[in-house]
């Protein structure tokens, strides 16, 4: 079968990626688009099991850190474009183990940099690398009149976001130095189905339906800007698509919310759906010991994408949160399969003794 394109997508496997793979496989069948995923525990090909016998779709089971190897894949693919998702992306672990991070972020991001750079060398026109990033470069706000917009200046303040932070520049220097055809979004909080239950959403969606502590970083007055996950799906493909080379686009839901308002919608939320009197999954709260450095504030202000590319999220907060639990009840063997394996031990290290 031949192809106007091949797109190599990373990460795919993962919570944001299988969105994106998706999107495109279904979308552009026109392209074939290949998934290179590591599988470490974040990555799950259920995630992709809908669409994963289709002509145009691709898995490559494989690590970014490998150099020969993402040699040997572009050799073997000659990608037209790379949308680059792959990364260690929970900065609770980047606290505990901050050279995964380095190595996968910066390192990996690095290999697929020079590979792109490699095959493309003398003939860059129509090719494009998209480098998938995150508002927490930005830092923290405190001001509540501030928003994040792509000017802002880089205050990365856990490893996570200095890992990302990194590999940014990294991307921005390989344009501007070797003239690489790059675009660079920088999105807020994700949530929807197929997050790992290590995340604030999906974690307390699981332990509210198994009557479990809550458990509130600090006094839960840490704030978050929540984008619907198809939604930044969707804002991918319009800057893969038709974003301006060398140039960032921030995506955000201009949607706030504490993290202990949050919790209390989902408990609220979560009671109605499971008919349980209100009011009961609230009693789960528990406070527990402060993220190292936790990052006060994020806010996107996502004008940019809006008014150049005329993206705009497709639903609400209060419809995506509830299409969210609805997805997770629907499918909870998802859960269960990831919940009965490593994820104790890492669940009893994270959360026991820490109450506050
Ligand atoms: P995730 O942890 O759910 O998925 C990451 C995927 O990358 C997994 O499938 C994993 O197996 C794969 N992977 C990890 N290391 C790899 C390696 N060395 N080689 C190949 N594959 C590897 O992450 P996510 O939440 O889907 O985030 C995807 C991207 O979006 C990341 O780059 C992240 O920084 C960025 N981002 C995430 C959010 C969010 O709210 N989740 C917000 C903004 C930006
Ligand atoms: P998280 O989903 O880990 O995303 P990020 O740290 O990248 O923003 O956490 C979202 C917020 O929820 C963050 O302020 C930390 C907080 N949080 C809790 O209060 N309890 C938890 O168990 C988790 C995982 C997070």
């Amino acid at each position: 079968m031949s192809f106007e394109k091949s797109i190599l997508i990373t990460g795919g496997a993962g919570f944001i990626g299988s969105h994106v793979v998706r999107l495109f496989v279904t979308q552009y069948p026109q392209y074939q688009t290949v998934n290179l995923d590591k599988l470490t525990y974040a990555g799950n090909l259920e995630n992709l099991k809908d669409i994963d016998s289709l002509p145009n779709y691709v898995f490559e089971h494989g690590d970014i850190v490998d150099e020969a190897y993402i040699d040997g894949l572009f050799a073997k693919y000659q990608f037209d474009g790379v949308i680059h998702l792959a990364a260690e992306s929970h900065v609770d672990r980047s606290i505990t183990d901050p050279m995964a991070f380095v190595k996968t972020n910066v390192i990996g991001t690095c290999n697929l940099l020079n590979a792109a750079k490699n095959t493309w060398k003398g003939n860059m026109e129509s090719k494009r690398f998209y480098h998938v990033s995150t508002d927490e470069v930005y830092g923290e706000l405190h001001d509540p009149s501030e928003f994040f917009v792509e000017t802002t200046s880089y205050d990365p303040r856990s490893p996570y976001s200095a890992s990302k932070a990194s590999s940014d520049h990294f991307v921005r220097a390989y344009h501007n130095t070797y003239g690489l055809p790059v675009v660079v979004s920088n999105c807020s909080n994700n949530y929807g189905p197929n997050h790992f239950p290590e995340k604030l959403i999906p974690l307390m969606i699981n332990n509210i339906k198994n009557g479990k502590p809550l458990p509130v970083y600090g006094k839960g007055e840490n704030v978050r800007d929540w984008l619907y996950v198809i939604d930044h799906a969707r804002a991918i493909d319009a800057i893969f698509h038709n974003g301006k080379n060398g140039d960032t686009y921030n995506i955000g839901g201009n949607n706030e919310w504490k993290n202990l308002d949050l919790v209390h919608l989902l408990c609220d939320l979560m009671d109605q759906k499971l008919g349980n009197p209100q009011g009961k999954s609230k009693e789960l709260i528990t406070y527990v010991t402060d993220r190292a450095g936790h990052d006060l504030r994020y806010a996107i202000d996502a004008t940019k994408l809006m008014t150049e590319l005329g993206w705009n999220p497709s639903v609400t907060f209060e419809e995506g949160l509830s299409k969210t639990v609805d997805w997770y009840l629907n499918n909870w063997d998802w859960i269960e399969n990831i919940t009965s394996g490593d994820y104790q031990k890492y669940y009893s290290s994270m959360y026991e003794n820490k109450t506050s």
